[in-house]
């Protein structure tokens, strides 16, 4: 892990800020030791919501999760929203703030979702320029994200994590490493998330996201709707074995009634926590 990695504290047990779950996650604090905010939701907005977030600040350690730098954009990320975004992540100085690996804008179009790119080496020295130019804009340390797709591109020619080891090698970024997305590619394109997270360099992983998933033995689908299975958590305990991350992170979208499996789920977390920082 570079310095600046290792430098991160350890955080504990998370949970993505929504304004639908402000009262159960103020109400569970012995449960929550940090939270994670979509940066987008507070750039360019009304007072108001900037309260919301200084709330949150006096409360617990920020994480700003972006989603739309659109790292993969060929023509690179758009500089008046990283400059914005930089604005944002001083405001809150947190110890690190992360992105999808992924592109949400093409030819100027915002395509609305995040889009995989092409796992190959052409995309990697593309990702590689394009994140170098918001780190020039943003010194704060930043953590890539891996995605769901539903087919093998044409031109890849790099295994996934074999990608996702040299991305973070050539930059100096670190891993938040979704279990969820992680698991749901594995069953849709028939390979095994256990020899993945044995492939991956444990040095990168800094944080993991979960949540449950949705779908069949054709498809599994990323809802972030549902209560996270054991298959989930089985994966998890894998890299705690590996590497306790600084951070785990339930990334719950959807549903948000159901308090007592969003509980659960922070319970199950915060328990693996504690077996393995033991
Ligand atoms: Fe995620």
């Amino acid at each position: 892990m570079n310095k600046q990695l290792h430098k991160i504290p350890f955080l504990g047990n998370g949970i993505g800020f929504r304004p639908e779950l402000k009262s159960f996650i103020f109400l569970n604090k012995d449960k929550i030791d940090f939270v994670e905010i979509i940066a987008d939701h507070y750039i360019d907005v009304p007072d108001a919501k900037l309260r919301e977030l200084e709330l949150l600040m006096e409360n617990f350690t920020v994480i700003p999760h972006a989603i739309n730098l659109s790292l993969g954009t060929v023509g690179g990320p758009d500089m008046g929203y990283v400059r914005k975004l930089g604005a944002l992540i001083q405001k809150i100085k947190p110890p690190y703030w992360s992105e999808h690996i992924a592109y949400t804008q093409a030819h100027g179009y915002d395509i609305g979702h995040l889009a995989p790119i092409v796992y190959s080496e052409e995309f990697l020295r593309i990702l590689q320029k394009n994140i170098a130019m918001v780190q020039a804009e943003i010194p704060c340390p930043l953590i890539l994200e891996n995605i769901t797709y539903h087919i093998e591109l044409p031109g890849k020619d790099m295994e996934d994590a074999d990608f996702l080891n040299s991305i973070c090698e050539l930059t100096a970024c670190g891993l938040l490493l979704d279990i969820t997305n992680l698991f749901i590619n594995s069953r849709n394109l028939k390979f095994d998330p256990y020899e993945f997270i044995d492939r991956l360099n444990p040095d990168h992983i800094v944080q993991l996201h979960y949540v449950g998933f949705e779908g069949d033995d054709s498809q599994l689908i990323d809802t972030h709707a549902r209560a996270t299975q054991q298959e989930i958590f089985d994966l998890m305990a894998h890299v705690f074995k590996r590497r306790v991350p600084k951070g785990t992170l339930l990334e719950r979208d959807e549903r948000y009634e159901l308090l007592e499996e969003i509980s659960a789920d922070l319970m199950r977390s915060k328990d693996l926590l504690k077996t393995y920082n033991a």
